[in-house]
């Protein structure tokens, strides 16, 4: 069983003296750049590892993301243990972000875990409640220093627990009083991105720039996010159904595509589906090509090495 009841505070004093970024300043440097920081969803070693070694070799910045179900799975203290330990082997800054938190509470425990940024996800709830909870968020969030993320409309697909069949496009007429009564650092809109690996029902699925470019002239000096940004790698689901996976109607938005939403102030750009795709791809293509192995470090390491090049790649497109 793994231990979670590590007293927080320790896990704090051990974070506050370190030097993670906060989303922030990484956004800073890609509005100045012209580009945008991709933040990956990451919950166990070889993730962290990948990601953190592929970013250093490229030479960009990048956000760890910790949803509440990475949190569940590996516990907090060993996620801010995996990712104190990355922050000590890179160059590059990283910050820690919490994804789709959907409460103050969550938000607060994450700040005081020594996050650099939490996002509050409100979206499901009623514009004037949205902007009670993400205020209340921002203004706890001013006692650390930290960046907090917020979102207007909903992205379709799955997303912690909430099922959201279709998107619900960004309004861009109220995106500017949003974030003036709720200071948040940066918004997530919905163009037409959706989360989970089964985000479209056929493949060339459009992205509404149109809307994105709306948002952008309301809120010019806010940075943008893209939640459901995996590109849904064909190479990954070939490899996945080649090796006895079944993965079918799995289609994405290509990068080059999603890389025009830079221009119009997308900063942000949220991927968790495409690492999963390739870790379970490069498995399942170790376990068929080598039936007599058993030791995990060969095929968890083979399985790092294919999501550290999937990351190489998207920050080539996205962030350099
Ligand atoms: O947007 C949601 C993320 O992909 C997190 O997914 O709750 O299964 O970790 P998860
Ligand atoms: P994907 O499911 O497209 O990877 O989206 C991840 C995400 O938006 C995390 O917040
Ligand atoms: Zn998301």
């Amino acid at each position: 069983m793994i231990c979670t009841n590590i007293p927080i505070m320790l896990v704090y004093n051990y974070m506050k003296n370190k030097k993670l970024s906060t989303v922030a300043e990484l956004l800073q440097w890609a509005t100045k750049n012209n580009r945008a920081v991709c933040a990956f969803n990451v919950n166990n070693m070889e993730l962290i590892q990948a990601v953190t070694s592929a970013a250093d070799e490229i030479g960009v910045p990048i956000i760890l993301q910790i949803s509440k179900g990475a949190r569940n799975y590996a516990g907090m203290p060993f996620l801010v243990g995996l990712v104190e330990s990355a922050i000590q082997s890179v160059k590059i800054p990283i910050a820690l972000h919490l994804d789709h938190g959907d409460s103050f509470e969550i938000c607060k425990e994450c700040l005081d875990a020594g996050f650099t940024s939490v996002m509050i996800d409100g979206s499901h709830l009623s514009y004037e409640d949205n902007i009670t909870i993400t205020k209340r968020v921002v203004d706890y969030a001013k006692k650390t220093g930290a960046s907090v993320e917020g979102e207007l409309g909903q992205i379709a697909g799955i997303e912690e627990h909430v099922v959201n069949e279709k998107s619900l496009y960004t309004e861009p007429s109220v995106v500017a009083d949003y974030v003036k009564r709720t200071g948040v650092t940066s918004l997530a809109v919905s163009i037409g991105t959706a989360h989970g690996a089964f985000k479209y029902k056929a493949p060339n699925p459009t992205l509404r720039f149109d809307i994105l470019e709306q948002i952008r002239d309301q809120i010019p000096n806010t940075p943008l996010v893209l939640h459901g940004a995996s590109s849904v790698t064909p190479g990954d689901v070939e490899l996945i159904n080649k090796h006895g996976g079944k993965i079918k109607n799995a289609y994405g938005i290509g990068e080059e595509n999603l890389a025009k939403a830079i221009p119009l102030g997308v900063r942000k750009i949220n991927i968790d589906s495409d690492l999963r795709l390739a870790f379970t791809a490069k498995l399942r293509e170790y376990f068929n090509q080598n039936p007599e192995h058993f030791d995990p470090r060969q095929y968890l390491g083979a399985a790092r090495a294919h999501v550290k090049e999937l990351v190489k790649r998207k920050l080539e497109t996205f962030s350099q």
